[in-house]
């Protein structure tokens, strides 16, 4: 008989990062509610969750906590208005969003580095495995990529990250792997056996050309190899040399998932989702298109 596998249940999103890339827009509002289209870019992060069948929401908060806690909240005001108006769509929406999900905050005091946010999580996760979303990535993927993180986890009951093939001369802005592919049912050549993980390498350090992007499946011994991690680069505490401990107690897995990821956290990738989220919706696409054209940029 097969080793049980613990299901996971719970996904952390941290959002008490500084955002200084995208000051001053994040000086008193977490990037986290930027919005993407209409939407703020940290419930594309919590629809992909729920999408991949996990309903348990932590948020690591900084400043900008209301902003975050009151857009997951019920807004009786609002509501009311909307309702009074009959404005039925726009009710359905606003409700939607408090109905999603089952949330609760911790708080991060200190942007101390994303394993520091992580292990603030701690009591709330448990002894469970879990998953880490950072939702300034943003991930457009036919099947949702915490979803094909999770049917590999399924397998091993270890560690998964999400890895992206990246230039050579963006890759000192990652964590990136050493990793060698792993065979895998229907995902031959995408799933990799992780050897060692290095934070921010410079272009001739790097191991490979496979990024660490913003999504994780997570075991809880993370948070003892997390507690024992001192400060790294940036003198933050960081997941990646965090997950390198791990690696000596443990096997930990990479997939390169299928869809496309904007850093919607920097300004041009940011314009760059805005652009592809608004030409895919229905209801503004086609006037969007047509303005886009109209400004000739092809010639
Ligand atoms: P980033 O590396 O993008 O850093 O964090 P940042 O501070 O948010 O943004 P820049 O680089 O200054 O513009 C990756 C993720 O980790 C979270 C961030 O909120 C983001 O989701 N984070 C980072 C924390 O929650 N706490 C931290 O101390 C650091």
């Amino acid at each position: 008989m097969g080793v049980m596998i613990a299901p996971v249940r719970k996904a952390v999103f941290p959002a008490a990062g500084l955002g200084t890339r995208f000051l001053p827009a994040t000086k008193a509002m977490p990037k986290e509610m930027l919005p993407l289209v209409d939407k703020p870019l940290i419930q594309y992060g919590i629809e992909e969750a729920i999408a991949s069948g996990i309903h348990h929401i932590v948020i690591v908060t900084g400043r900008g906590k209301t902003a975050i806690e009151d857009h997951f909240d019920v807004s009786f005001e609002l509501e009311h208005l909307l309702e009074s108006r009959n404005k039925r769509e726009l009710l359905a929406a606003v409700r939607a969003i408090s109905d999603m999900i089952d949330v609760a905050y911790v708080r991060q005091k200190e942007a101390l580095g994303l394993g520091h946010a992580v292990l603030r999580a701690k009591d709330l996760v448990g002894q469970e495995p879990f998953a880490v979303v950072l939702s300034d990535d943003v991930i457009d993927a036919p099947v949702p990529c915490l979803r094909q993180l999770l049917d590999v986890y399924e397998t091993y009951g270890a560690p998964v990250l999400a890895l992206m093939e990246v230039p050579a001369e963006q890759i000192s802005a990652y964590g990136v792997v050493a990793a060698e592919p792993q065979p895998h049912a229907g995902m031959d050549g995408l799933v990799f056996r992780i050897h060692d993980l290095v934070e921010k390498p410079s272009p001739q350090d790097a191991p490979s050309n496979l990024a660490i992007i913003g999504r994780y499946i997570l075991t809880p011994d993370v948070f003892a190899a997390i507690e024992s991690t001192p400060p790294g680069r940036n003198n933050e505490i960081q997941l990646t040399d965090a997950l390198r401990n791990l690696l000596r107690e443990r096997p930990i897995y990479g997939v390169r998932f299928t869809g496309k990821r904007f850093d919607a956290g920097d300004k041009l990738g940011f314009l760059q989702a805005t652009v592809e989220f608004a030409l895919k919706r229905p209801d503004l696409g086609g006037a969007f298109r047509a303005w886009l054209e109209s400004l000739r940029l092809c010639w």
